[in-house]
């Protein structure tokens, strides 16, 4: 079966998308100073679409600064892809616009909700994995990204509840969403960790379950351990867990492009940096361990 947007156009990747490799980290106001000084070798920055959405100000003047140096991705909060509310198409001309002013390599948000009644939550809120989730998001998807032009890239979010309505894993619900929708998916490798633990599931389950093609971004970070469950709080550095799910996951997917997100607790920018550093000392070795056949290796880092 094919999707609504799959019967209207189809979306070839942007060319700035395959220039789009290697190591990047979230951008955060505390570190434009840094950015902007030291120029650390960060090959590409994502921002959080929804800050620089408004006209003028200091923050779209730091963002026009960095991003002659770097390329960049942009992150939204508050698309609400799955809400019942229809699209805010005021945000979505807003979302263009900045896509039109900085030229992201792709433009990425949240499979999950946030409000109900136009009532935000301010939390990305998981869907039921149905049948009628999959057809209410793929008619959302198709106008997304008929308006912008392009393919959206949906991340997967951590949950610590689940409907009773479900009929199928998550794992399969963002497969076949990836799929009917014709859109691509930005693997939160951490969120797929997280709820791994917090729903009791084999979080390489989840990681074989996605299309190869689909997967053009991944996301690391940290969160706090509860002993009973997990919380996606992004203020601690990626854990042993996480950095031996993202070699898996390497060695699956392959070099996908990769970026760690820290937004609480926030260390100085040099400290991500050194924290990339691992990254790519995990996907080397994934990517070699790949050709070689050996299995995935216990993290000190
Ligand atoms: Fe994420």
């Amino acid at each position: 079966m094919r999707g609504p947007s799959c019967l209207l156009c189809v979306f070839a990747p942007s060319p700035m998308s395959t220039m789009l490799q290697g190591f990047g980290l979230g951008l955060r106001p505390e570190h434009y100073a840094a950015f902007a000084e030291r120029r650390p070798a960060v090959d590409w920055l994502e921002v959080i679409s929804e800050n620089y959405m408004l006209p003028g100000g200091a923050p779209l003047q730091h963002l026009d600064r960095l991003r002659r140096d770097y390329p960049m991705a942009m992150h939204g909060v508050s698309l609400s892809i799955g809400s019942a509310d229809d699209l805010d198409l005021e945000y979505l001309r807003a979302l263009k616009a900045l896509a039109d002013r900085i030229e992201p390599a792709w433009i990425s948000d949240h499979l999950c909700w946030t409000g109900v009644d136009h009532h935000n939550l301010h939390d990305l809120m998981p869907m039921p994995y149905t049948e009628a989730a999959l057809r209410h998001l793929c008619e959302r998807v198709a106008r997304v990204q008929d308006h912008l032009g392009r393919r959206l890239l949906l991340e997967n979010v951590s949950s610590y509840v689940a409907f009773e309505a479900d009929e199928m894993s998550e794992w399969a619900f963002v497969a076949e969403l990836a799929r009917r929708a014709d859109c691509d998916l930005l693997l939160d490798v951490n969120n797929v960790h997280v709820s791994s633990v917090n729903h009791g599931f084999d979080a390489r389950c989840y990681i074989d379950a996605l299309p190869r093609e689909r997967v053009r971004q991944i996301h690391l970070a940290g969160h706090e351990d509860h002993g009973s469950h997990l919380i996606d709080t992004h203020d601690h550095p990626v854990c042993d867990a996480v950095w031996k799910l993202y070699d898996y996951t390497t060695r699956r997917f392959g070099a996908v492009p990769t970026m760690i997100e820290r937004d609480d607790r926030i260390p100085p920018l040099a400290e991500l940096v050194a924290e990339l550093d691992v990254a790519r000392e995990v996907q080397a070795g994934a990517l070699s361990a790949a050709r070689t056949g050996r299995g995935v290796r216990e993290m000190t880092a």
